[in-house]
This record gives C-alpha cells, structure tokens and sequence, in this order.
C-alpha cells in the first residue's frame, strides 16, 4: 500500500514538475504566438524565464558594446528582438529608431523601468511617473533648473566646492578620484536644492543614506530585513524624513520674491507633499552618480591622451589670464571654454555614462519593415549608436577634436535622452564638470595608477574607483 502511495505521489510531483516548465515554456514563448500582423525583428527569445538576461547584463568595458551586442547585431541587424527583464523585447542599437522612440513619448512608446525601481525610488519619481503625473513633475523641474541656472550665487556655490576638494589635495599624493567626485557632485547639488553646506552634520547623513540607497537600486529586488533591497528602501525613508524635517523648518518662509529651489518648491501648489520630497530625491539622484562618473572618466581618458589634456591646460590658463586673482567664473567664461566642451562630450560619448534606457511599446508600432507589438519592452541602446564606426570615424578611439568639426547630429549622440524625458539637469552637470576641470588642470598633474577600466554592468563603475598619483603644480 506505501509502495502504491509512494509511487502516485511521484507520479503526481513529476506531473506538477513537468506541468510547471510545460507553463513555464508556454508563458515565455505566448508572445510570439500570438503575433498578429507584421513582422518582428529576427532574435531569439533564450531560456523561458530568464531569456537572454544573464548574456545581456554580462559586465564590459563601457567604451566597447559588449559581445552580447556585437554578437546579436552581427546575427539578426542593428534591431533585433530578444527576451530581457522577464519581457519580450526589442533591442535597437540604430539612430533612426532610437531617435523615433525618444521623440515618440507618451505616443507610441512609455518609459518603462522594472518594478523593483519604483519599489526603491517610490511612485511619485519623475524617473518613473508617466502621463500627467510626470508631465506636472516635469514642468517644475524644468521651472526650477532655470530658476537655479539664473541665480549668481550657483556658480560661485559650484567654484567654492571645487577649490575646496582641491585645497584638500594639497598634501596628498594619492587619490580614490570616484570617491573625490562624488562627494563634488554630492555637495554641490546639495546645496542647490537643500541649502545644506559640506559641515553640516545632515549633509553626511544623507550622503550615507544615499550610498545605500544607490546600492539598492542595483541590487537583487529582495526584501528581506538585512539585503540591500530592504536596506535602500529603509534608507530611502530615511532621506524622505529628514527631506520632510528640512521642509518644514522652511514651511514658515513667505513664498514671495523667493529664489531658493527649496522655497520655490514649496510654493509649488500643483504637486502633493509626497511629489514634492521624491521631486528632491529624484534632483541628487539623477544630479549625484552620473556627474561624478563623467568627471571620473574625464580624468581617465585625459591620463591616456595628454594632448587633450595640454590643450586643456591652455585654454583654462588662457581664460584665467583674463581675470583678476581670485575672480569668480561666470557664464561668459562657461561658453569660452570651448575645447572644455568637445572634451566633455567625447567622454559622454565614448564613455557611455548612461548605456541605455528602458520603454515599453504602447500600441503596435510599425517601423521600417517590422512591427513592435504593443505591451513589449524596447530598449534603445545608446551606446551602440555612440561607438558605431559607420556614424562616428574611429568610434573607438576618444578624439575630442572631433566636436570641432560641427557634423555632430543629436540623432547620432543623445548621452542625455531626448524628447520629453531628456534630462533636465544637463547644463548643470556640463558646468560642473567644466569648472572642476578649470582648476584640475590648472594645478595639478596626474597619473592613473591601477589600469582599470570604466566597466558596464550595466551601469558603469571603475571597480578600484579610480586611484591617481597626483601631484601639485607650481603656480
Ligand atoms: C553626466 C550627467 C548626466 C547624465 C549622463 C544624465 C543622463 C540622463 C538620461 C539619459 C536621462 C533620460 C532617462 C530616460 O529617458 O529614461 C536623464 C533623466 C533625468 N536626469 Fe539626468 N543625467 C545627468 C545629470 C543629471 C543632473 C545633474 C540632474 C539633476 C540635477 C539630472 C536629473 C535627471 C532627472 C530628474 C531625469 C528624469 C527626467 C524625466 O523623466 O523627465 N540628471 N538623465
């Protein structure tokens, strides 16, 4: 009788086990099935469940595609369908529909980020708002940024960290330069949007928080007490109370002739208290990690090109000459830095800060000889575009000069997005890092020391965070 029961029961987990993949293998494949009209681009959907992830999210330099991409484009084309984060998707690795797409909001496209994001950024981000509600974050970002960009005190705010972080040099030989970017970009958006200067004990406890917070977004989606899911959301909650207690001691302010980002956005009536707090999160977020990466590769690839970097020297020096010791830059100084401007969009380009950025098709989109079924996930790949050889002569190589030739379309070069959801933080980011550079390369001389290289993972990290030999110039 045990023997009869034992077997029924094997029979019975083998029936459920073969039932579970056979469901498994059904639900993967289904999209296909249920193709109606059109062609999807060729590809392979990989292994039910996962797909193609694990090969997709496999770690490579971030000045090259990758070999999931090259092996791909080289197979099926520039388009190409795949399964990705658990999605049937089309990956675009061309400029005409990475541009359709971007340009296409809210019309055929929507930006779509995985759901254990919104877990960690919360629903109200404008990073993962659609519809009105981002359209309403949008128009105060957008307000606010110029608000921020017309007040004098920015730029003098952004000059003060700088010479800080360099003063602090002084008598060091050796720097982590990841870590000295990020605590630049940290402090300066900081203080633009909370008003929080670097002593300020708050500052560090939001810097800390926000490392956590950084290392959640990117970590495995699990919430159990001790992971660093769980602890990015506490530490999310975190940043929301003291984001709350810094607004109310605010609260009291007139909201009149006020030009504090912080004030402005208090008086903002067209978003709720919660809306407002992400709105902060969202501006260090977007403003913090992705600065101080840019900055982080600049000074890699000038270590590899001391061309650039002489030329560098001498258009600083140059704009220097022109001042007064000890004169703060301004925006005319900002747009003289021409050289300053090639060099940076070089290192967006062949560095890739942001490699690509995730929608999802709203309705079936037709495009060249293929369809993008609606419900699917797209992802146009920016880096593909940016290090294709076809678009950008020796792609691989980091030649600043070729900005100066003027034949750089923003079809071709989009390190920021475009359309509706183009980062609104861009000019910033830009001067930052253009003034950074100003003193950079006017009083120090570096090397890089361990031969490490910018790595995507997706998003992109020097592993050893950039450790440099530096060495003070006499003036
Ligand atoms: C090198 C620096 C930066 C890079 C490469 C970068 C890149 C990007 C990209 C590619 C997007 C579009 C995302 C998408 O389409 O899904 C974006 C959006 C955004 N960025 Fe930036 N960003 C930078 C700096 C900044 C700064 C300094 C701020 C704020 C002060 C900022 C705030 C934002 C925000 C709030 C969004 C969301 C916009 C929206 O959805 O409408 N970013 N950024």
């Amino acid at each position: 009788m045990l023997l009869v029961m034992g077997i029924t029961g094997g029979l019975w987990t083998a029936a459920l086990v073969v039932g579970f993949v056979g469901f498994l293998i059904l639900y993967h494949f289904l999209p296909l099935l249920l193709l109606r009209n059109g062609a999807v681009p060729k590809g392979s959907f990989g292994w039910p469940l996962l797909g193609e992830t694990l090969s997709f999210l496999k770690p490579h330099t971030s000045t090259s595609t990758g070999v999931f991409l090259q092996q791909h484009c080289s197979r099926y084309g520039k388009v190409f369908k795949s399964h990705l984060f658990f999605s049937p998707t089309v990956v675009s690795c061309d400029q005409e529909l990475n541009y359709y797409i971007l340009q296409n909001e809210e019309r055929l496209f929507r930006c779509s980020y995985p759901k254990p994001i919104h877990g960690v950024l919360g629903k109200n981000s404008m990073l993962v708002a659609v519809g009105e509600a981002h359209k309403r974050l949008r128009n105060v970002a957008l307000s606010l940024v110029a608000t921020m960009k017309s007040k004098p005190d920015l730029l003098i705010d952004i000059e003060r960290t700088v010479t800080r972080i360099l003063d602090s040099w002084k008598d060091k030989n050796q720097v982590i330069f990841c870590e000295e970017a990020r605590k630049y970009t940290f402090n300066v958006i900081v203080k633009q949007v909370l008003g929080l200067t670097p002593e300020e004990p708050r500052t560090e406890e939001i810097l800390q928080d926000f490392l956590t917070f950084m290392r959640g977004l990117i970590s495995l989606p699990i919430y159990i007490p001790g992971t660093p899911y769980a602890r990015a959301v506490q530490a999310r909650s975190r940043i929301s109370s003291t984001v709350k207690s810094i607004i109310e001691e605010r609260r009291g302010n007139s909201c009149k002739k006020s030009s504090d980002f912080l004030e402005i956005l208090l008086c903002v009536d067209t978003l709720s208290e919660d809306e407002k707090v992400s709105f902060v999160l969202d501006s260090l977020l977007g403003g913090y990690e992705t600065t101080s990466l840019l900055m982080s590769m600049l000074v890699f690839f000038l270590d590899q090109s001391p061309s650039a970097a002489q030329q560098l020297q001498l258009e600083h020096r140059r704009i220097r000459s022109t001042k007064k010791n000890d004169e703060f830059l301004n925006w005319e100084d900002y747009k003289l830095m021409e050289f300053t401007h090639s060099v940076i969009n070089e290192a967006l380009r062949y560095g890739n800060v942001v490699k690509f950025v995730h929608r999802k098709a709203i309705k079936d989109v037709k495009f060249r000889d293929y369809i993008i079924p609606s419900g699917w996930k797209v992802l146009p790949v920016f880096s593909a575009v940016h290090l294709d050889p076809s678009l950008h002569a020796n792609a691989l190589q980091f030649n600043p000069w070729r900005w100066q030739s003027g034949d750089q379309t923003c079809k071709k070069f989009t390190p920021f997005g475009g359309g509706s959801r183009c980062c609104p933080g861009f000019e910033l980011a830009k001067v930052e890092v253009a003034f950074f550079l100003h003193y950079l390369v006017q009083n120090y001389r570096w090397k890089v020391e361990d031969s490490e290289q910018p790595i995507a993972y997706p998003f992109v990290e020097f592993q050893k965070g950039l450790k440099l030999s530096v060495e003070r110039l006499s003036s």
